[in-house]
């Protein structure tokens, strides 16, 4: 009897507190240790009327501690930092936040044992995880694949794409754990598509990467190329919810001795020719009309080239938003955000589609992983924080899934990424970005109303969320600990935020 009830007593305690990170020391702080039978859990959300539920991470302690308290009806005069949410106004609404199905994450997540790859996913996608929910699948092969290849890449001159098949990388290491990824999410995963660079044929340079263009003969047979790709993963079980025109257009401008990188250039005017008489009638003609359509996809640095795209109104017809990476941003102003995505013809949607640490490496200026930084969660906190102050809707991260090397890569440019798998071991590490990424995914759930909020003190984020309760995740850079102060017509939250931490605050 009283097993039986020390049994479900640990069941309850469980369910209450979630698996603890199993911690361990790396090189550069800490990281959560699981395998195939072990991986740490988030709390469950449980806030009863009149209170509020604090969840924290912090660089000496990782997972997601979680501790309740009552709200009060009046401030106790002392807190540092206020952040009033009285008369907030609601702005943009939350798509999701989420990472990148590479063939480097697929490959990675495959050399794990069922058991601990199931912990893996559920850790990224399941309702004991972080909740991923916008995630973005490469459109053929990127740096991050395994070989670099197109759909079509043998048969020059396959205007009508007879020869257009899905591959490997696409059967083995993306649509498997796209599709648990779809279960877990209970279907509310919405993915974008982006290619890197067409067949080589249809190139001015005939090659993966370098200074090349489509050839005009091919603008017509490379939006149908699109269709052809979104027909084959719908026959897979795998739609879409939307499309960039192209990753990092300007990476086509740029010699094989500076980048490697799979590439397709566009200058403004051809990228108006290709929208405007090609990719944007071609997917309204298809099943995938309803596809939303995002122009940019490429570092913040390069916004001003964007006005070109932003006063053609043949293109606005089909552009739904703006996508942007985070390249450079140390040394981009902020509001480039704002000054050089507003079009005349049309609101447009924000959203982060790209970023990674470790990007360096391949200059030799950094190492591509460094284990347990969270130096490198901050990087990512306080970016996602710029871009939704911005207007961002949403925050797409890079490699889900590397290996401690930071690859595989089919090129020199091995980088970090929130999970890094030991294929010695079978184990995987999450990394304090991996927490990082979870602060947001978890609580800002989609269509959640991001507030306007009047501290500025500390960096912070308020949302109201579709179920009524409200969010604010505060990042304390500092070294010290410091105390918040949330107002809202619900009364008065006093929180400890302790130094060198993330937390959200539940009410
Ligand atoms: C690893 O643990 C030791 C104590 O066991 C500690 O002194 C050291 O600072 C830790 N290293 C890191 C990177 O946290
Ligand atoms: C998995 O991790 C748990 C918790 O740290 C540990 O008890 C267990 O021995 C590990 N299993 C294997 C196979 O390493
Ligand atoms: C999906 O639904 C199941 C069953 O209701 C639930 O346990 C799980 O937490 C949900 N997953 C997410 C990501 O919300
Ligand atoms: C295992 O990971 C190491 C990096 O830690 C990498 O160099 C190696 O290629 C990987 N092996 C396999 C079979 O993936
Ligand atoms: C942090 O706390 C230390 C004492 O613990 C103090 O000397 C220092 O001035 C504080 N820094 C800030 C920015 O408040």
């Amino acid at each position: 009897m009283l097993f039986h009830r020390l049994i479900l007593a640990v069941f309850f305690l469980m369910h209450v507190y979630g698996n603890p990170c199993k911690q361990r020391n790396a090189t550069y702080g800490y990281v959560c240790v699981c395998n195939s039978t072990y991986c740490d859990t988030v709390p469950p959300i449980n806030v009863k009327e009149g209170t509020y539920q604090q969840y924290t991470t912090t660089s000496q302690k990782l997972g997601f501690s979680t501790s309740k308290g009552q709200i009060k009806p009046s401030s106790n005069g002392v807190s540092k930092h206020k952040i009033d949410l009285t008369n907030s106004k609601p702005k943009q609404r939350v798509f999701g936040f989420g990472g990148a199905f590479t063939g480097s994450t697929g490959f990675n997540i495959h050399s794990l044992s069922s058991k601990a790859q199931d912990n893996l996913l559920e850790s990224y996608f399941g309702g004991d995880g972080i909740g991923y929910t916008l995630c973005r699948v490469p459109i053929g092969g990127t740096d991050f694949s395994l070989k670099k290849y197109t759909y079509d890449d043998d048969h020059d001159g396959d205007v009508d794409l007879k020869y257009f098949a899905l591959q490997d990388e696409d059967f083995l290491y993306k649509i498997p754990y796209i599709k648990k990824a779809f279960k877990l999410s209970n279907n509310t995963l919405k993915l974008f598509g982006t290619s890197w660079t067409s067949p080589p044929w249809m190139k001015t340079n005939n090659d993966y990467a370098g200074v090349g263009f489509l050839k005009k003969e091919y603008f017509q047979t490379w939006a149908e190329y699109y269709v052809r790709f979104f027909e084959e993963y719908a026959k897979n079980g795998v739609r879409f919810w939307g499309v960039t025109t192209q990753n990092e257009p300007y990476d086509g401008f740029l010699p094989t001795s500076i980048s490697q990188i799979n590439a397709l250039g566009f200058d403004n005017h051809l990228m108006n020719q290709f929208i405007s008489k090609h990719l944007g009638p071609t997917l309204k003609k298809s099943s995938f009309k309803d596809l939303k359509i995002m122009i940019h996809d490429d570092s913040r640095h390069t916004l001003p080239l964007l006005p070109e795209i932003l006063e053609n109104p043949h293109s606005m017809r089909y552009v739904d938003g703006v996508a942007v990476h985070w390249y450079a941003n140390n040394i981009t102003p902020s509001d480039y955000l704002e000054q050089y995505t507003k079009s005349r013809f049309k609101e447009l949607f924000l959203l982060g589609t790209e970023a990674c640490n470790g990007f360096l490496h391949s200059m030799s200026l950094e190492e591509s992983v460094q284990l347990g930084s969270w130096a490198r969660a901050e990087n990512y906190i306080r970016d996602i924080i710029t871009d939704f102050a911005y207007g961002a809707r949403g925050w797409v991260d890079w490699n889900m899934v590397l290996d401690q090397s930071g690859g595989p890569c089919s090129i020199d440019n091995k980088v970090d990424s929130p999970v890094i798998t030991n294929n010695a071991t079978g184990e995987f590490y999450k990394q304090p970005m991996f927490y990082a990424m979870g602060h947001f995914s978890k609580f800002l759930r989609p269509k959640s109303h991001v507030l306007d909020v009047q501290d500025g003190l500390i960096k912070s984020v308020a949302v109201l969320r579709p179920d009524g309760l409200h969010a604010v995740v505060v990042f304390n850079e500092g070294q010290n600990s410091t105390n918040v102060e949330i107002k809202s017509k619900k009364g008065f939250i006093d929180v400890t935020i302790q130094k060198k931490s993330i937390n959200t605050i539940l009410f």
